[in-house]
């Protein structure tokens, strides 16, 4: 395993700027998650890395050595697609053995068979090694395709969204022996995906990414807590951020120069009753929760509840701030 390091990193395909400058550091041992929506430059990162695609310009170490000049096999970096693609004709056995049999890694019979038992293991397909890798359901032929990669002890393993195709239980199962598996390892992950939550559940930082553009790196619990700005905000938090003009709620301290408060649900405190400035317009149920949709003067806000809150559509509340976000008129956060 080791430090990978991107300096400048730019991509142009025709007249889309892919990538614009990207500075990210990933420390040996790190799992790193790209967050960010579709078309912002999230697999251009991943295949400039693995040297799929040239960079513009821009420089990328691995190990402290600069990579430009080496063909992707060099490299020494684990790609897994967001698209698994297994050779059909082969086991699942036959399918995880088949990056260590490369003539380059001279790996004997014997330990070969004991990675791919291990890594069988660790991807719990282990019952199903004898399987041809058409007979298995999306969610195995998905756990054959990462035991692929790690199989291999690359520098790197570059993961591309390889959960979205899953179904959601799947996917909240996955992420978690993932995230134990890389641990386990100790390897040195970049992953990136649009799903929030594993990006919250399983990164030791995330690197918030929009158009070509690294917008914020940090811990979860910072990227969440301490956003720089109005976008990074915007991309964490269930139900969505409410963005307010400053005026709209009392019990805030606005700093000067905010333009907008941007309140998640554990920055809003409801009593019902008194005082009143909104109104529960309706009430998704959740089962665990409640999304209560309320409107207070001519904004609309959603937030969280506690299904025992005794609450109706058309009830009258007192919605007050409690230390919410601030930014100013570019967006940029103010404390
Ligand atoms: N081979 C390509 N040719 C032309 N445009 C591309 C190519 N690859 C990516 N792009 C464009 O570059 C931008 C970033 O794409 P991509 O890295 O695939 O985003 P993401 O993985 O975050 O969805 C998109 O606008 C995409 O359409
Ligand atoms: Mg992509």
């Amino acid at each position: 395993m080791a430090d990978v390091v991107l300096r400048n990193l730019a991509k142009r395909f025709g007249d889309t700027q892919a990538l614009v400058d990207l500075d990210l550091s990933i420390r040996d041992g790190e799992f790193v998650v790209l967050l960010g929506p579709t078309g912002a430059g999230k697999t251009t990162t991943l295949r400039l890395i693995a040297g799929l695609e040239k960079p513009d310009s821009g420089r990328i170490e691995i190990g402290g050595r600069n990579v430009a000049a080496e063909a992707p096999a060099e490299r020494d970096v684990a790609f897994v697609f967001q698209q698994y693609s297994l050779y059909p004709h082969m086991t699942v056995y036959e399918n995880l053995a088949f990056p260590l049999k490369a003539p380059v890694r001279k790996l004997s019979a014997e330990e070969i068979d004991r990675r791919v038992r291990e890594v069988a293991r660790m991807v719990r397909i282990d019952h199903k090694l004898e399987n041809r890798s058409t007979r298995l359901s999306g969610g195995e032929m998905q756990r054959v395709a990462i035991g692929r990669a790690l199989v291999r002890r690359p520098a790197i393993y570059l993961m591309d969204e390889p959960l979205s195709s899953l179904d959601a239980k799947l996917r909240a199962e996955l992420r978690l022996e993932l995230k134990r598996i890389q641990k386990e390892l100790g390897s040195t992950l970049l992953y990136v995906t649009h799903d929030q939550v594993e990006a919250m559940t399983m990164a030791d930082r995330i690197g918030i990414v929009a158009e070509g553009r690294l917008m914020q790196v940090g811990t979860p619990r910072e990227i969440y807590g301490n956003p720089a700005n109005l976008h990074v905000a915007a991309r964490l938090g269930q139900p969505h951020i409410n963005l307010l003009p400053a005026d709209l709620l009392p019990g805030g301290q606005p700093p000067a120069g905010t333009k907008t408060v941007g309140a998640r649900t554990e920055h809003l405190d409801i009593i019902v009753g008194k005082d009143a400035n909104a109104e529960i317009d309706w009430i998704e149920h959740l089962g665990d929760q409640n999304h209560l949709h309320i409107r207070a003067g001519n904004h609309k806000l959603v937030t969280l509840a506690d299904p025992y809150l005794a609450i109706a559509p058309g009830d009258r509340i007192s919605l007050t701030l409690r230390d919410p976000l601030y930014f100013d008129a570019g967006g940029q956060r103010l404390s």
